[in-house]
């Protein structure tokens, strides 16, 4: 499937998903965010945006559920398209409607990928030759996931999440999305973090060893998220839920980012088994919405 579509009326761009095969923090910095290491891979579950030119002045933001967002210059992608048009010294009136198909808060980025398709439809659209490199600006002014869905499919983030860089190795994967009906805060999940700088040195040097050999699928199989421990303390639930799959489904849990969402990676061999298994336990145990994804190609 391609990400943007030309329609009669406008552009029409896919925000895809995305989940942490690995989160690592390196240490608190001094401007109050934290240093990390995160493989990050986008998966076939998208918002939508339609761009269009506005009836009225200004940039005019619809959100269509079936998840909520927050209307106007509260939503990221009113932020985008604002500093998007200063950039290009324009001011041409916008309207964009977002199709919210991912829950917020839920550890996939939903947020940040919404802002991101919106830069570079909006660029596109209304042709505001704008360049990738101030693209990327914009993006880290935004928040720290942003940059990565400029780019992608796979790669490793450093920095506050910001500096990317692409892993050229082929890992197509299914996973199962177990995605419960809580929102985290980012934000206080970072607060709760105590940091273990043994802990993360010995799994940075496993994961890089993995990643000098293009053994991306070891190191997502070590389910690192030096996060969890804060999430789960904060939203205990989690740490439930994750349990009881992990029970039932002989196979690790991983939590994607500062949570909500936990996911399994599944393996070729087994994937009807695990996959039907997993549904019916999140179905009979939890109050979840379980999603089976796939890699994305883009
Ligand atoms: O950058 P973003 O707005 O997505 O981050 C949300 C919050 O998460 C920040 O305000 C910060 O408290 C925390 N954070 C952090 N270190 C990072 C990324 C986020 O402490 N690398």
């Amino acid at each position: 499937m391609e990400q943007f579509r030309q329609t009669e009326t406008g552009l029409y761009v896919l925000a895809p998903a995305k989940i942490n095969l690995s989160l690592l923090v390196a240490g608190k910095r001094l401007d109050g965010y934290h240093e990390l290491e995160t493989i990050m891979a986008k998966v076939d579950y998208y918002d939508e945006l339609l761009v269009e030119w506005g009836t009225k002045p200004g940039i005019e933001l619809i959100c269509n559920g079936p998840y909520w967002a927050p209307d106007g210059q509260d939503n990221l992608v009113w932020k985008a398209c604002r500093l998007l048009l200063e950039k290009a010294d324009k001011n041409p009136p916008i309207k964009v409607t977002l199709n919210k198909n991912i829950p917020a808060g839920t550890g996939l980025g939903s947020g940040s990928s919404d802002a991101a398709a919106a830069l570079m439809a909006l660029n596109r659209f209304a042709n505001l030759g704008i360049s990738n490199t101030d693209i990327h600006s914009i993006a880290a002014i935004l928040g720290s996931d942003v940059n990565f869905f400029l780019e992608g499919p796979l790669a490793f983030c450093s920095g506050r999440g910001e500096k990317i860089n692409p892993l050229n190795v082929v890992f197509p994967f299914q996973a199962i999305l177990i995605i419960p009906d809580i929102s985290t805060s980012t934000k206080k999940v970072y607060e709760n973090y105590t940091h273990n700088p043994d802990i993360y040195g010995q799994l940075s040097a496993k994961i890089n060893a993995f990643l000098d050999q293009n053994k991306v699928d070891f190191a997502a199989k070590m389910c690192a998220n030096m996060l969890e421990q804060s999430c789960f303390q904060l939203y205990p639930e989690l740490a439930d839920i994750k349990k009881r799959v992990e029970e039932s489904v002989r196979r690790s849990v991983c939590l994607s980012g500062s949570g909500s969402t936990l996911y399994c990676l599944i393996d070729g061999n087994d994937k009807i088994q695990i996959r039907d298994r997993c549904r019916d336990t999140v179905k009979r145990d939890t109050n979840c919405l379980c999603k089976l994804v796939s890699s994305n190609g883009w």
